[in-house]
């Protein structure tokens, strides 16, 4: 059996604590699509790592964790998380390079993509204030937009100099052109080719042990049916296709993306696949963007609680995340667009003693109710949620539980409206952020 985990919501949903859970029944773990805004937190033992590039498989000693084609691949970040993990006492710097692979095909952020990914959205910001879309700063857009217009630089240039020398002359032309007329007053500085050319050189010669043909990699395992976990980033609602357009990252965040940057055809993995969707029992959204059932303006009090409570701060930047109910008119567009299967929710202990737990079940927008996520932006800032109202649990430890009727009464029935709901079962229940405070109603791996 292989294994897809996406995010459901707008990322943050907990996809690291089950990648690493689920980490024991594979063999390969495999990041596919976005980069290193993600913050993937484990909880291990009460010691706490958050990843940012390498998959959340890498605690498991032993098991391969391959950065995929369709990751947009920062080397600098790449090897300080090589060696924070090594001063944790994870990982050996002998074992790093044949735990790890990078793929040949992955497009690398630069110093240069941050760097223009930074001032852009600093201009937007005193532009268009309502308009920025909050980005992390890490060149995530940069990168992806040098891959799509087809003069991006992959990992595998990176280890020919003169290749490399003539790509990134492509690569930077254009893009000087723009920081001397645009951003020159707010600081945005020429790129130097020689510069910039050692700098690439100098990560190309320390990251060869590392590069690999990740395709073929992946294709050997499934000829010989080794499992693979694939690990999501982001959240479907910020797919570049599916999401709230703009206000969404730049890559294929739903299982969609598992395929096109992974090299794994549609029919690949036949009926060995299970999508597990990662969903919080209420929503979060960091940076920008319509958020119908946000309650930063309408519940403060209860915002800035359930924030407290559930830590609710970036993994990558500390910014502090929006907060609302959860969204099932937003779920169930997430089981279509990712095939998910089941769903893992999370974070139901920070609900845990309220009175009332509210779950949104249809929009109203201009007078007519409608139960599925509006395609245009405009709709979708101005729906007002409907909403069901639920009576609060007590608290309870996932971990002492052996099944779902050892939850409280409460808990069981939100869970069996939002399976009614969303038509696909709960398969995992989480009520910490420790791997094993958590109650795996149904392994996906079989
Ligand atoms: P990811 O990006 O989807 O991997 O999620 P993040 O790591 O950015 O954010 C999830 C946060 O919630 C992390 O701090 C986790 O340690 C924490 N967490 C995960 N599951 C639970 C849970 O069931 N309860 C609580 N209280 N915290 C959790
Ligand atoms: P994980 O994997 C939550 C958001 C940013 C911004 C938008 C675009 O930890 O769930 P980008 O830097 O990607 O161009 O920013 O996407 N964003 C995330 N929000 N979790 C993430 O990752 C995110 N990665 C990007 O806040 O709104
Ligand atoms: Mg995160």
């Amino acid at each position: 059996m292989n294994v897809v985990i996406v995010g459901a919501q707008w990322g943050d949903e907990g996809k690291g604590k089950v990648v690493d859970l689920l980490s024991e029944h594979a063999e390969t773990i495999v990041r596919y699509q976005g980069g290193n805004n993600a913050g993937h937190t484990l909880v291990v033992g009460g010691k706490k790592t958050v990843l940012h590039l390498i998959p959340s498989g890498i605690l498991h000693a032993g098991k391969v964790c391959l950065i995929a084609n369709g990751v947009v691949f920062d080397p600098e970040v790449f090897f300080e998380e090589i060696e924070s993990l090594v001063v944790g006492g994870a990982l050996t710097q002998d074992d790093a390079s044949s735990r790890i692979k990078v793929s040949e095909r992955a497009h690398v952020i630069l110093p240069f993509h941050r760097k223009l990914d930074q001032l852009r959205e600093a201009y937007a910001k005193r532009s268009q204030p309502d308009a920025h879309i909050g980005t992390t700063g890490r060149g995530i857009g940069p990168a992806y937009e040098d891959k799509v217009a087809r003069r991006g630089i992959q990992v595998g240039d990176l280890l020919r100099p003169d290749l490399l020398r003539r790509k990134l002359e492509g690569a930077i032309f254009e893009k000087n052109a723009l920081l001397k007329h645009l951003y020159a007053a707010h600081g945005g500085e020429q790129i130097d080719l020689e510069e910039a050319l050692q700098v690439a050189l100098a990560l190309g010669r320390r990251l060869r042990p590392f590069v690999a043909d990740a395709r073929v990699l992946l294709q050997s395992a499934i000829a010989h049916r080794r499992p693979i976990l694939f690990e999501g980033a982001q959240g479907t609602l910020l797919d570049v296709d599916h999401g709230t357009y703009p206000y969404v990252t730049s890559s294929s965040t739903a299982s969609g993306g598992a395929l096109t940057g992974s090299g794994i055809g549609l029919t690949s993995l036949g009926r060995s696949v299970e999508v597990i969707g990662i969903a919080k029992a209420y929503v979060t959204r960091v940076g920008s963007g319509p958020f119908p059932t946000e309650i930063e303006h309408t519940e403060p009090e209860l915002a800035a609680k359930l924030r407290k409570v559930g830590g609710e701060f970036g993994a990558t930047t500390g910014r502090a995340r929006r907060i609302g109910w959860l969204d099932l008119v937003a779920l169930k567009y997430a089981v279509e667009v990712n095939g998910i299967t089941g769903i893992a929710l999370m974070k139901s202990d920070v609900l845990q003693g309220l009175d009332a737990v509210k779950v949104c079940t249809a929009y109203r927008l201009g007078g007519n109710t409608i139960y599925d996520l509006p395609a245009s932006i405009e709709d979708l800032e101005n729906v007002e949620p409907a909403y069901e109202v639920f009576p609060g649990w007590d608290a309870y430890d996932a971990a002492k539980a052996r099944s779902r009727s050892d939850l409280p009464a409460e808990m069981v029935a939100y869970m069996d409206f939002i399976e009614r709901f969303v038509g696909v079962p709960i398969v995992l229940m989480s009520t910490g952020p420790g791997r094993h405070e958590t109650l795996l109603l149904k392994n996906p791996f079989g």
